[in-house]
């Protein structure tokens, strides 16, 4: 059975580490797996329930919810900041969970961090951890994907290209779709 797998990035930033690691994605992927980024969490408003109730979800959450629900798994790919998840990726949670039919609900998922520093992005994977409790999100236990000096694992245009951590990407990907296909 073919598989879609959505990467859900964290970082706005155009030289964004982690995006250069969801870039990778694809290449690395088992066969019979596709993988495609979600739209950026950067198109979201800032959360607000009043805002909610007098206009309804904007464009960007509708769509963003409508290709979780299409996909098989999600891989989020995220940054750490102040030893949690950046704030653009929680406000994109926080609509996305508001939505009828809450998109992730039951969804198997993956995480992978990165880092410039030595604990490669681990503590904002705990706290997405805990967010997948109330969403109801089965994650992938292992591999884990912890990407320390991240920096160091990028060539300059943008490529990620140490082979190490090439290589456990590439397994946590095939390890993601054993859990999806049960
Ligand atoms: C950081 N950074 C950071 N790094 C880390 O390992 N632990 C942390 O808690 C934080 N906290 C933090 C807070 C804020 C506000 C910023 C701007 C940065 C550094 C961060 O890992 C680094 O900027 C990465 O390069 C961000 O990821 P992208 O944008 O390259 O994907």
């Amino acid at each position: 059975m073919p598989l879609r797998f959505a990467v859900l990035v964290g970082s706005l930033r155009k030289g964004s580490h982690n995006a250069a690691i969801a870039r990778a994605l694809p290449g690395l992927a088992p066969d019979g797996v596709t993988i495609e980024r979600l739209g950026s969490v950067g198109d979201f408003p800032l959360y607000d329930f009043d805002a909610q109730q007098e206009s309804g979800f904007p464009p960007a959450v509708l769509a963003m919810g409508e290709a979780i629900r299409a996909a098989d798994g999600i891989i989020f790919v995220t940054p750490e900041y102040n030893h949690s998840v950046p704030g653009v990726l929680k406000n994109a949670i926080d609509w996305l969970s508001r939505l009828p039919h809450q998109p992730f609900a039951g969804k198997k998922a993956a995480i992978q961090s990165s880092s410039p520093g030595l604990f490669g992005g681990l503590r904002a994977q705990l706290h997405l951890r805990h967010m997948f409790v109330f969403l109801d999100v089965r994650a992938l236990n292992k591999p884990e994907v912890i990407i320390p000096q991240v920096h160091q694992k990028i060539d300059a245009d943008g490529e990620l290209t140490d082979p190490a951590t090439r290589g456990f990407l590439a397994d946590q990907l095939k390890a993601l779709a054993a859990f999806v296909r049960g």
